[in-house]
């Protein structure tokens, strides 16, 4: 270690734990306080420059911004009235409150490209001021980082160690767990005390944490519903919450694979919120492409955005009413219109 690494390490130490002394316990107490008393006059005049320029697990970087993920979910999330309204909701309550009973648990549910993900960055961007690129974001994939079924004891414990490493380095830390219908329920099993109304586990409150878990489960109950709308030629924003529960809960229930973890965190009551995304019609499709123009700094034409869209495949095939990719593809397509 270089003596400048050193040095931003020992001030990251002494600044960013932000009062506790865990984090220089590595190092003997008196040498630490002769330090310490040494780099005062330092730090006074530097802690606010150095806050600016390295993320801590502080206010300085980690604040809800409500205005700012309400515009987000209204201006980049097409066609999910829904989910919308339930994240807004849920996750506003749940950083308002200082004193969190649990952390809160999404499960987000939909095909791919109605916007699971995007909706995890916006609550990320709007938390986090680094976005997705925050040190206290985690993402885990079932394909990449648990991939082989042998190894399911490693994983178990390493995943545990790793939820637990970093909601001791900030309580305020998110995990996003994508494809988790294609998850080890055994290890989906492991995490579930983190997710309880425990007030510590091991010494360490995950109260404040943030778990997001994103699937396909239940995605064909939803189509289904959908298109008996659509069939019935109601307006698909007359859609509620309420109309999907039934079919969500029962195809979740259903599939065997997916069926035993759900099962598991439903009856403890472990998940907040259950968030379904509808599949996307063409007109979604359209608005899609002409938001992803305006983002690549192009001029968003409406002729461009209805070929676009009039290019993607959709589904069921007499009616052709979903997208069968929703927007998954649209950047990448932009660039052959374009
Ligand atoms: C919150 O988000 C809004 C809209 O994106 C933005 O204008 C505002 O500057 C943000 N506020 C803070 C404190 O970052
Ligand atoms: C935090 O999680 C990441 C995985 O996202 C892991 O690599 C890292 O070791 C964890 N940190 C701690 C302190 O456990």
């Amino acid at each position: 270690m270089n003596p400048r690494t050193r040095h931003v390490l020992l001030l990251w130490m002494l600044v960013c734990s932000g009062g506790t002394t865990e984090a220089i316990e590595p190092i003997s107490t008196s040498i630490a306080v002769g330090m310490a008393a040494a780099l005062t006059g330092f730090l006074a005049s530097y802690q606010n420059i150095f806050y600016y320029f390295h993320e801590c697990c502080r206010p300085e970087w980690i604040s809800f911004n409500r205005t700012g993920l309400e515009a987000d979910l209204e201006s980049k999330l097409f066609g999910q009235h829904i989910a919308s309204r339930i994240i807004l909701k849920a996750v506003t309550g749940f950083m308002s409150n200082e004193n969190p009973k649990k952390p809160l648990v999404l499960s987000l549910h939909g095909w791919t490209g109605t916007g699971k993900n995007f909706v995890s960055q916006m609550i990320a961007d709007n938390v986090y001021k680094e976005g997705m690129d925050s040190s206290f974001v985690h993402i885990f994939t079932s394909e990449l980082h648990f991939p082989h079924l042998s190894h399911f004891d490693t994983y178990k414990s390493q995943l545990q160690q790793w939820i637990k490493g970093n909601v001791s380095n900030c309580a305020r830390s998110m995990f996003i767990f994508d494809e988790m219908d294609k998850m080890h329920p055994g290890l989906i099993d492991s995490i579930k005390p983190y997710l309880d109304y425990y007030d510590r586990l091991d010494g360490v409150s995950y109260r404040k944490a943030i778990f997001i878990f994103l699937s396909n489960a239940g995605a064909e109950g939803i189509t289904q519903t959908a298109l008996d709308f659509w069939i019935a030629g109601r307006a698909r924003e007359e859609l509620e919450l309420k109309d999907l529960e039934t079919v969500l809960s029962l195809s979740v229930f259903n599939n065997k694979q997916s069926g035993l973890w759900h099962t598991n965190l439903i009856e403890k009551n472990l998940v907040d919120f259950f968030v379904p995304f509808l599949p996307l019609e063409d007109r979604h499709v359209i608005q899609c492409v002409m938001a992803e123009m305006k983002a690549k700094g192009l001029q968003p034409e409406q002729k461009v955005a209805a070929q676009v869209a009039r290019d993607v495949v959709y589904f069921p095939k007499s009616e052709r009413v979903f997208s069968v990719k929703g927007c998954k593809t649209i950047a990448s397509k932009l660039d052959y219109y374009t």
